[in-house]
């Protein structure tokens, strides 16, 4: 008996697998199994003549049978149905697909990775910190103490008595040296954030921070790095000059202006008619800040720059106010 069960379940078995998807010949080989006529309903006939000490358990093999076929029928079942439903949506491959819609760099982000390949080419390396910052980091290792009248050159957002929203990114200046050992020459680009509002102003910007600190760098090192820059960025023609400006934390400092794109020098509503425009702040380290940082200011020397990379896309596009950066109009950002 057991040996019949199991040929009628190979067979079984082996039937439907060759049926594929056909749900008509699977009804007629379950019949042909498990219908009252079929080829277990057959064995169960044969119970009648096992001896009778056997029967109980050739019953229990046959019960066992019937359930196995029926699983073996229902799962058949089951995936020519999945079969079928998956047939019934072909997939048109010639159908033209719907076109994504490209997406593209921030005019802003663009200008800041044109400034960073820029200086990268120049041997400088990208660094980074934190927009959350310490006073100390932002202003006090700066040479900016507090109630130092510099302060109100910066409008602060404080989040507490020594926790702001760095206010540029000179911080970052402190943080590298104090990780590493001269020399050093890192950009460092960033978010940056001013209580601020105005056609050239807003609350939050974008500056690039540069430093460079070795043993015999100088002012010439600052004027030949900057004015690179300025012809990679601007193209060769535009002139450029250093005017003398003020910063706790560069002595001797300097403002870059360049030559306004608009009008070539000649004077318009964007220069304010002076033909010129101010790009960056810079200067030589000065020594009070190398104390903080644990460097001895007779064996190295340095500079540092400071952009607003806002003001130089201005410059690059030809755009007058900066707040329509930050209004996310798609009109106006796809023209970049
Ligand atoms: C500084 O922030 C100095 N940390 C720069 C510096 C670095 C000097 C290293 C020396 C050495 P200043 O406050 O001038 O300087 O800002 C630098 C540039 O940031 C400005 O020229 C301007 O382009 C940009 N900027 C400042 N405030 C805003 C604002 N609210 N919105 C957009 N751009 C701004
Ligand atoms: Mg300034």
């Amino acid at each position: 008996m057991k040996e019949a069960v199991q040929n009628l379940l190979d067979t079984a078995s082996s039937e439907v697998s060759g049926l594929g998807d056909d749900p008509k010949a699977l009804d007629q080989a379950r019949v042909k199994f498990l219908g009252r006529k079929g080829e277990l309903a057959q064995l169960f006939k044969e119970l009648g003549r096992v001896p009778e000490q056997e029967r109980r358990e050739a019953g229990r093999i046959l019960n066992e049978a019937k359930a196995k076929l029926e699983a073996i029928f229902s799962d058949a079942l089951e995936d020519s149905r999945k079969l079928a439903a998956g047939k019934r949506e072909p997939i048109d491959v010639t159908v033209p697909g719907r076109v994504p819609r490209r997406g593209r760099l921030h005019p802003i982000t663009q200008v800041a990775l044109e400034i960073t390949r820029i200086f990268n080419w120049l041997g400088f390396e990208t660094v980074e910190g934190p927009e959350i910052e310490l006073d100390y980091y932002n202003f006090e290792a700066l040479n900016i103490p507090k109630d130092h009248p510099a302060r109100e050159m910066q409008d602060t957002f404080y989040i507490s008595e020594d926790v702001v929203l760095r206010t540029h990114t000179s911080p970052i200046q402190i943080r590298t040296m104090e990780k590493r050992r001269p020399p050093i020459r890192v950009i460092a680009p960033g978010r940056t954030y001013r209580c601020d509002s105005d056609v050239t102003h807003t609350p939050m910007f974008h500056q690039v921070e540069g430093l460079m600190v070795g043993k015999g760098v100088s002012f010439g090192d600052l004027k030949g790095v900057l004015t690179t820059f300025v012809h990679q960025m601007f193209g060769p023609d535009v002139g450029l000059r250093f005017r003398p400006s003020f910063f706790p934390f560069t002595e001797p400092s300097a403002e870059v202006d360049i030559q306004c794109v608009m009008c070539r020098g000649q004077g318009c509503r964007v220069c304010s008619q002076t033909g010129w425009l101010e790009i960056l702040g810079s200067g030589m380290v000065d020594p009070e800040v190398y104390k903080y940082v644990g460097y001895d200011p007779e064996e190295v020397t340095g500079f540092a720059f400071g952009m607003g990379i806002e003001r130089i896309a201005m410059l690059k596009f030809g755009i007058d106010d900066l707040r329509l950066f930050f209004e996310n109009d798609l009109r106006f950002l796809n023209h970049f």
